[in-house]
C-alpha cells in the first residue's frame, strides 16, 4: 500500500514538471511561424510566380516581397459576364470590384517591407482587417478574415518568423481602392 502510494505520488510530481516545462517553453517560436506561413500559403500570393522550366513557379530569390516594383501599377480590368476579378502573372496583383490591390512585401527591408512594423501591429491588421492596424480597409484578397482566427502565439510566431527572412528591397504600389459601390 505505501508502495503505491510512493508511484503515485512520483507520477503527480513527474505530471506536474511536464505541465511546468510546458508552460515555461517560449509560446512564440519562429520555426512555428515558419510552419504556419508555409501551411496557410502567404506565398501564394506573396512570392511572385516567375516563368521556369515547367510553367510558373515562385521566384525565391524574391521570397515574400510582394508584387514587383518593376511591373509597378497596372490597370484594371474589365471582365466579361459572370467573372468578378482576376489575377496578374505574378499573383502578386489582383483587380476586382474592390479595386486593384497588390501583396504586401513582407520581408523585414525597413522602407518597403515590415521593417517599420511591431510585433503589435501586424497582430491589430490580421485582426482588423485595417492597413496597418489603423488605417484603410485591407483588401481582398488577403485572406485576413480567415487568418484573424489564429491564437495571438499563432500570430506572433509568423512575425517572429517573418523577422527572420531575408529582407529585399521591393517598393509595391499602393492599393488603388474602388469609389463605394463602384463594380469595374
Ligand atoms: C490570396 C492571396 C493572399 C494570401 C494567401 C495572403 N495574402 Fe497577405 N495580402 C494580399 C494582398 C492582395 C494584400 C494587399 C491588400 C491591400 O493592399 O489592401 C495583402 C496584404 C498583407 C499585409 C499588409 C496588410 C496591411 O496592413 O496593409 C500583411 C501583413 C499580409 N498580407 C500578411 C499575410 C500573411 C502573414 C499571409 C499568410 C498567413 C498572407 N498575407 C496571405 C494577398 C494575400
Amino acid at each position: 500500500m505505501k508502495k503505491r502510494l510512493i508511484v503515485i505520488t512520483l507520477i503527480t510530481l513527474a505530471a506536474a514538471a511536464a505541465v511546468a516545462w510546458s508552460s515555461a517553453r517560449p509560446r512564440v517560436e519562429p520555426e512555428r511561424g515558419r510552419y504556419l506561413v508555409a501551411v496557410f500559403g502567404c506565398g501564394d500570393c506573396h512570392t511572385p510566380l516567375k516563368l521556369g522550366k515547367n510553367g510558373p513557379e515562385p521566384d525565391l530569390t524574391r521570397f515574400l516581397s510582394g508584387h514587383p516594383e518593376q511591373m509597378g501599377a497596372l490597370p484594371a480590368a474589365k471582365l466579361p459576364g459572370p467573372w468578378m476579378w482576376a489575377g496578374a502573372a505574378t499573383n502578386t496583383a489582383f483587380t476586382g470590384p474592390w479595386g486593384i490591390s497588390y501583396a504586401a512585401n513582407l520581408t523585414p527591408d525597413r522602407n518597403t517591407g515590415l521593417g517599420i512594423w511591431t510585433e503589435e501591429m501586424f497582430v491589430k491588421a490580421i485582426r482588423s482587417g485595417r492597413h496597418m492596424g489603423t488605417s484603410r480597409e485591407i483588401l481582398p484578397p488577403m485572406p485576413w478574415p480567415a487568418i484573424r482566427n489564429a491564437s495571438d502565439e499563432d500570430l506572433k510566431s509568423m512575425f517572429a518568423y517573418l523577422r527572420s527572412i531575408a529582407p529585399v528591397a521591393n517598393h509595391v504600389p499602393d492599393a488603388q481602392v474602388a469609389a463605394e459601390g463602384g463594380a469595374r
